[in-house]
């Protein structure tokens, strides 16, 4: 077995009889419906909206348009055989003013009855916080860059639990932080596209990490002290993370780049949360003026908010450290690394160019899973995203709806058994696994050029047509 693994082979066996198997999604994503009944503006209604921001100019106003179509959605994951559905809340909707006195009824009426269909067809919900979509009105007054916003945020899955966690017993925080400051408030290419430079003292992605980080700390225990006797659901945070390997694993300064690489991606939220409550020591090195410091109170508070390791996963780097900085691909200046895809990986989409960064390389999954089990301290881990693109043009009609999809059928029975792999041989305690995604869904940056879906969705039509594509079948035999 451990030969046949090491050549990348299949193994066969099973999971725990209780395995969460599911698909994952997100509000702005899928939901549509974006100015309907009483909800707010999210940061990425604006963000979407504004000339230039999306590749195909393209929104999220419609967009699966599962605010009208839920019920088919639920269909669908039935068809799947899930046993569980990753979603996201949308926070304006159900609070278009932030203020958790002043709830938009249908809003809660519309989640009601998602969460209730789903629990009615036996698929137990995976609900996540926050996927990115902020109300415009929190941002006004700072979003993240506010001290602020760590109350706002508490009120808010305050009232979450209080709605929907006597149904919800699984809860993720926040969606890939490291994301959502990098390309939120780093480089700009996500709302609330804010550039930050690098240089500047008090740069913007790591400030808002620390808002993040105390965000999270102060639900998890809010929710500890208020709601688990009660409601006895399991929450956490979701991080994503590259599997990272020096190029040459004898050079130590290969070696270094990519532990610097995962440190600053993975480590940043990982550390504080799941180790000692503070950043990695290779970025407090390299990064620590632009670092804001978390004090011994915050390091206690954010330490340990976890029942579980919530983790992203999808492609694989090589790193090695270099002397000519124009070509680096400087996470800091101090710290010149590089990172890129090794030439002979296979490609996503790779017939029809799928999304740049997502090379196959499913042994990735299995040296990422160890890594967080011994870095971290054996935690359980579910895998809440995990998936395989294809480019698309909604505006070109000669394009197929790419239902033979056998890349994607590939990349799910590989990845999954490298998963099998760490599971069986290697003791990660493993508990689930979400594919990213249900449905074809609006892409962020990229609109709707690239999908990631189960089912493809023709964005042409008002109806959203749902086409099964042969993905999903391998997925339900891979389930059975
Ligand atoms: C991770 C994000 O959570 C999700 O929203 C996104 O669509 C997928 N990656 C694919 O890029």
């Amino acid at each position: 077995c451990k030969a046949m693994s090491e050549n990348g082979d299949m193994i066969k066996g099973h999971f725990r009889k209780d395995f969460m198997w599911g698909a994952a999604t997100a509000s702005y994503q899928i939901e549509g419906a974006w100015d309907k009944d009483g909800k707010g503006q999210s940061i990425w209604d604006t963000y979407a909206h504004t000339e230039g921001a999306i590749e195909d100019g393209t929104n999220g106003d419609i967009t699966c348009d599962t605010y009208h179509k839920y019920l088919e959605d639920i269909k669908m994951l039935k068809r799947l055989k899930a046993t569980h559905y990753r979603f996201s809340l949308s926070w304006s909707r159900l609070l278009p003013t932030a203020d958790s006195s002043a709830p938009n009824a249908a809003g809660v009426a519309f989640y009601n009855k998602f969460i209730d269909g789903l629990l009615a067809n036996n698929i137990k919900p995976c609900v996540t916080l926050y996927h990115w979509d902020l109300p415009q009105c929190v941002q006004d007054k700072g979003g993240w860059q506010s001290e602020d916003v760590v109350e706002k945020f508490k009120e808010y899955a305050d009232f979450c639990f209080s709605q929907f966690g006597d149904r919800v017993k699984l809860w993720v925080t926040i969606n890939e932080p490291h994301v959502q400051c990098g390309f939120g408030f780093g480089m700009g290419i996500h709302a609330p596209g804010i550039k930050g430079q690098f240089s500047h003292p008090m740069n913007a992605c790591y400030q808002v990490s620390r808002t993040m980080l105390l965000s999270h700390a102060h639900t998890y225990r809010m929710y500890s002290s208020k709601y688990r006797a009660k409601q006895n659901g399991l929450i956490s945070i979701t991080l994503n993370s590259d599997w990272c390997e020096p190029k040459d694993p004898s050079n130590p300064d290969h070696v270094k780049a990519a532990q610097f690489y995962i440190d600053a991606t993975l480590g940043w939220f990982a550390h504080p949360i799941f180790k000692d409550g503070d950043y990695p020591d290779s970025m407090k090195e390299h990064i620590l003026e632009m670092l804001p410091v978390l004090s011994e109170q915050e390091k206690n508070l954010i330490k340990g908010t976890y029942d579980f390791f919530g983790l992203n996963h999808y492609t694989t780097r090589l790193a090695e450290q270099i002397t000519d900085e124009t070509q680096a691909f400087a996470i800091h200046p101090d710290m010149p690394s590089f990172v890129y895809p090794d030439p002979s990986w296979e490609r996503a989409g790779k017939q029809v160019i799928g999304s740049e960064w997502l090379f196959i390389v499913p042994t990735g999954l299995r040296k990422l899973l160890n890594y967080i089990s011994k870095t971290y301290g054996d935690p359980s881990i579910i895998i809440t995203e995990n998936g395989c693109s294809t480019k698309h043009s909604v505006n070109n009609p000669g394009d197929t709806k790419q239902l033979e999809d056998e890349q994607r059928c590939r990349f799910i029975t590989s990845y999954l058994n490298e998963a099998l792999k760490a599971h069986l041989l290697d003791g990660v305690d493993l508990r689930g696994y979400f594919l990213w995604t249900l449905m074809d869904n609006f892409e962020w940056a990229a609109g709707y050029t690239e999908r990631f879906g189960l089912y493809h969705v023709d964005f042409e039509d008002p109806a959203r047509t749902r086409t099964p594509r042969k993905s999903a079948a391998t997925f339900t035999k891979i389930i059975e």
